[in-house]
């Protein structure tokens, strides 16, 4: 019998395992240096958690199964509603704000196709306990933190925000009924990634007449915060939602990211907790799938059973940001190389022994070493050292010498063990 990894799974071999890595080490270099700290979360949760308020998209593409007690639990599919539940448990104790990122394997039954994937790693930024649009700038700081961290550039890549809350203002005055808003945010989720006669389709099934349809459009295409006001015009209940969308793009200017975000309405997220400011990352030329997503969501910690705590935040994950990265050309010619301190040689076989105590000298001391278990010519030796991506070799001599080669820049020096282990 011959096996493969399932469809729309990952193998992680050493040369995978670098990227990831190495992407998943500046998710992490990002997090910390801008305040938050790290969680975690068990790798399935009960069913429920899922379906109480992530909306039927992440309803339809879960993993879930009954354990033995005959309980129905769910692989996660995201991080946000295991944290709103941990959270909950210990709100009291949390000073705040909680300011928290995590970068769980999350498995979603997805149709596998180009940056979308049934299993992938993805990075989550939160920050929970404050109201103001501060934290939503913040978030959105952490992002183009990121972005900029792996070298992506403002014409490359866009943040684009929209407002749920003032989408919801929107709909209600063209007469989309408080009871139809949920199924109608989803089909506007759709708007920009399907075709108009598709997204015509959706918008008559979800009830919306095409006068409404038109409306709509217009409004979602408003290019700044001008003309979403004359759309709005004498609504009072749309003031909040505007004046947050203002001041979010002021303090982004302020911050110094306003290059690397758009306003764009017809952001309004496919997940149904969202009640605020809400954003997606596409690269500039919108050729790929979304790179991350995110925005507010105030009251999925009471619908999971904890007290109104506002929240906001988002999640990046690991395979279109390793693609745009690939087309881009950003990803590091050498990743993984220089990983290893020292390849440890011999010029001669019965110095084999001496080999063996100096790579473990070395390991003692904290640096990494390696060495070949075959004893081969000194060249041979020095090649494995090469394809290793060894920074040095080490080549022990008779008479208790060394000759030590920097591998880069090709120089080597000569010195006894003794003075090469306190350089070490
Ligand atoms: P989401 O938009 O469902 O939001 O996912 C966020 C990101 O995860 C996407 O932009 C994409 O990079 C990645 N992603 C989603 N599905 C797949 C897939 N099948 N294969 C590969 N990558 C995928 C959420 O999950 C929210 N919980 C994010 C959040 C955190 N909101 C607030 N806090």
């Amino acid at each position: 019998m011959k096996f493969q990894a399932v469809k729309g799974t990952r193998d992680f071999y050493p040369q995978e395992m670098r990227l990831r890595n190495w992407i998943m080490d500046a998710w992490r270099r990002v997090s910390l240096r801008n305040g938050f700290e790290e969680y975690d979360a068990p790798i399935f949760e009960y069913l429920d958690l899922f379906t109480a308020k992530s909306g039927p998209e992440i309803a339809e593409q879960l993993f879930s199964l009954t354990d033995r007690g005959g309980r129905n639990l769910a692989i996660r599919p995201e991080m946000t509603p295991a944290l709103a539940r941990m959270v909950n448990e210990k709100i009291n104790s949390l000073p705040r704000p909680i300011k928290w990122f995590s970068m769980p394997r999350v498995c979603r039954a997805e149709a596998p196709q180009k940056g979308r994937l049934r299993e992938f790693f993805q990075w989550n930024i939160d920050i929970i306990g404050e109201d103001n649009v501060i934290a939503d700038a913040e978030c959105i700081y952490v992002l183009v933190d990121l972005l900029r961290e792996l070298g992506l550039k403002a014409d490359e890549v866009k943040v684009r925000i929209g407002s749920r809350a003032l989408t919801v203002a929107f709909l209600q005055g063209v007469g989309v009924g408080a009871d139809a808003v949920d199924s109608v945010l989803p089909v506007l989720d759709k708007r920009p990634k399907v075709s108009p006669e598709e997204f015509a389709r959706l918008a008559a099934a979800a009830g919306l007449s095409a006068e409404q349809v038109a409306r709509i459009a217009q409004f979602q295409d408003c290019p700044d915060i001008g003309a979403l006001k004359a759309a709005m015009a004498g609504r009072d209940e749309a003031g909040k939602a505007i004046t947050d969308l203002e001041q979010l793009l002021t303090i982004l200017r302020t911050m110094g990211v306003a290059d690397y975000c758009r306003l764009d309405m017809r952001i309004v997220r496919g997940l149904a907790y969202y009640t605020g400011i809400v954003y997606e990352v596409f690269d500039a030329g919108e050729s790929l799938r979304a790179v991350a997503g995110g925005g507010r969501y105030d009251n999925l910690l009471q619908v999971l059973g904890g007290p109104k705590v506002g929240a906001t935040g988002f999640g990046m994950g690991d395979v279109v940001l390793g693609i745009l990265l690939q087309e881009k050309g950003k990803l590091p010619a050498n990743l993984g190389s220089g990983q290893l301190d020292y390849f440890v040689a011999d010029d001669a076989p019965e110095l084999f022994e001496q080999v063996v105590s100096l790579v473990a000298a070395i390991r003692a001391r904290g640096r990494s070493a390696d060495f070949s278990y075959k004893r081969q010519a000194v060249g041979k030796q020095l090649q494995t050292a090469n394809r290793r991506g060894a920074k040095n070799a080490v080549i022990v001599k008779a008479g208790g010498q060394v000759a030590l080669k920097d591998l880069s820049r090709g120089q080597q020096q000569e010195m006894s063990m003794e003075a090469f282990l306190k350089s070490v």
